[in-house]
């Protein structure tokens, strides 16, 4: 597993229980959480990054736990690169539908729902008990935070965010590169590259970052 932060905890839990992978390392960029124990294993620090771990131990996917979408984007890019598997998990405790589609290293946390003819492209995570009702598209290396509600037949662009507990109405475009505030209703389409909060949800500013 790639990351040791907060949301790094979360995802070795689910892959703890979902007990279908064996966790034999931890590693993080930051030589600070060198040492740490996360629920039980000893993050590593490489300086040589991924490559110097594959000349240490013997391991065939890589679950990328980092919780920013440009960074997740290129730890994942990085997996792929170095011809391992970007692993993704479904919590046990999420219902997902057999009548979805799931790109690869796409992460559902406990307690999340994804509803029939929905699409998850690459990289997706749907945090904690978050909602993805049917139809809806979620675009590369996107982000709906905890008790998110997506309603049916929305839009989400590419690393976007959708904020804890904010609700979008149905048939809504959150286009990519956006940011929906925490607690938002979004009631009409959301456009790139802005960040909107609020009920209704209005722009109140607008994301500096690009992945390219
Ligand atoms: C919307 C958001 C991205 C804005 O962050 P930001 O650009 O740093 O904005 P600021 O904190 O500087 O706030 C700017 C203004 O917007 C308001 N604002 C910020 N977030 C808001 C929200 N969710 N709803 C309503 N108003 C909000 C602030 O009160 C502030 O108002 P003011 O100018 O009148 O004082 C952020 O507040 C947010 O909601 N993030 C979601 C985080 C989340 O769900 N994390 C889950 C992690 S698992």
């Amino acid at each position: 597993m790639w990351g040791a932060g907060g949301h790094g905890k979360v995802i070795v839990d689910a892959l703890l229980a979902r007990e279908c992978w064996e966790v034999v390392a931890i590693l993080d960029d930051d030589i600070h959480r060198a040492g740490r124990n996360v629920l039980g294993f000893t993050v590593r620090y490489a300086a040589g990054g991924l490559s110097e771990l594959m000349n240490q131990l013997d391991f065939e996917g890589v679950a990328v736990a980092i919780g920013d979408n440009y960074v997740r984007h290129r730890k994942f890019e990085e997996v792929r690169a170095r011809g391992l598997a970007p692993v993704g998990v479904v919590h046990p405790s999420a219902h997902v539908s057999r009548h979805v589609e799931l790109g690869e290293g796409v992460v559902i946390l406990a307690g999340a729902t994804v509803t029939p003819g929905a699409v998850l492209e690459d990289n997706v995570c749907v945090n904690t008990a978050a909602s993805v009702d049917h139809d809806n598209h979620l675009g590369k290396s996107c982000h709906i935070f905890p008790k998110a509600t997506l309603t049916g037949t929305v839009r989400v662009g590419d690393f976007a965010y959708v904020g804890s507990g904010a609700i979008v109405t149905p048939n809504r475009v959150i286009h990519k590169y956006s940011y929906v505030g925490a607690g938002a209703v979004v009631v009409k389409d959301v456009a790139e590259g802005v960040v909107v909060a609020g009920v209704p949800a209005e722009e109140i500013g607008r994301q500096p970052n690009r992945p390219e």
